[in-house]
C-alpha cells in the first residue's frame, strides 16, 4: 500500500486538548500528518499565526511523523500541494456533523480525489472548543484540563488583566463569605 499523508486543517485559536488528542490519534494511523493552520484573514484571531505555529510545534515535538505548517486560500489546493490524499477532521458530537458533512462534500466537489476522514477525540473532550476556551479565558476563568499547559500559560500572559480581576473578585468573595460565616457562628 502507498504512503498515506493526511492534512489536519483548522484555526487552532488556541489549540485545545481535543486537538492534541486528535493529532495523536491521527499520527498513529497515517504515515505522515500535516497540521495546517489557516492563515485567517477575515476573523481576527486571539493568537497570531506565529504564536499558533510555535504552540503546536512545541506540543507535537514528540510525534516524529507530524509537521506543523500554515496555509491560506483553498484547503483542497493546499492539500494537493503537499501531496496529502486525506483530510482529517474531528467530530465531537452530532452538532458538529452537519457543518462537517457540508464542508467535506464541498471539498469533494472541489477536489474529488481528496478523502475526508473523521475521527472522534476522547469523550472527555467532547465539549471542548477553541471558541469556548477563549470565552472562559477572556473572563479570567479556569481552563486547566481543557488546553495543554503551554497554552494555558500563554492565555494567562495574554489575558493577564482579566485573570487578575477574576482572581481578585474570587478572593474578595471568599473574604466576605468568611466574614459572614464568622458573624453567623458568633450569633449561635
Ligand atoms: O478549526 P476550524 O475553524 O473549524 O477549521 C475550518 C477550516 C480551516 C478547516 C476551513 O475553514 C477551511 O478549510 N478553510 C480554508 C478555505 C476553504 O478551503 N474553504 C472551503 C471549505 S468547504
Amino acid at each position: 500500500m502507498s504512503k498515506v499523508s493526511a492534512l489536519y486543517p483548522g484555526s487552532f485559536d488556541p489549540p485545545t486538548n481535543g486537538h492534541l488528542d486528535l493529532i495523536e490519534r491521527g499520527a498513529k494511523i497515517f504515515e505522515e500528518l500535516v497540521v495546517g493552520i489557516l492563515r485567517n484573514t477575515e476573523k481576527s484571531p486571539m493568537f497570531s499565526l506565529a504564536e499558533r505555529l510555535e504552540m503546536l510545534k512545541t506540543l507535537t515535538a514528540h510525534l516524529k511523523n507530524v509537521r506543523i505548517e500554515a496555509f491560506h486560500g483553498l484547503m483542497v489546493e493546499y492539500a494537493k500541494s503537499i501531496d496529502a490524499t486525506c483530510v482529517l477532521r474531528g467530530i465531537r458530537a452530532v452538532s458538529d456533523y452537519e457543518y462537517e458533512l457540508q464542508m467535506a462534500l464541498m471539498n469533494r466537489k472541489l477536489e474529488p480525489t481528496l478523502e475526508t476522514v473523521f475521527m472522534m477525540p476522547a469523550d472527555k473532550y467532547s465539549y471542548v472548543s477553541s471558541r469556548l476556551v477563549r470565552e472562559v479565558a477572556q473572563i479570567g476563568g479556569p481552563v486547566k484540563g481543557l488546553v495543554p499547559e503551554v497554552v494555558e500559560q500563554k492565555l494567562r500572559e495574554k489575558l493577564e488583566p482579566a485573570y487578575k480581576f477574576h482572581d481578585e473578585m474570587q478572593e474578595a468573595t471568599a473574604r466576605s463569605s468568611g466574614a459572614k460565616e464568622k458573624k453567623r457562628k458568633r450569633r449561635v
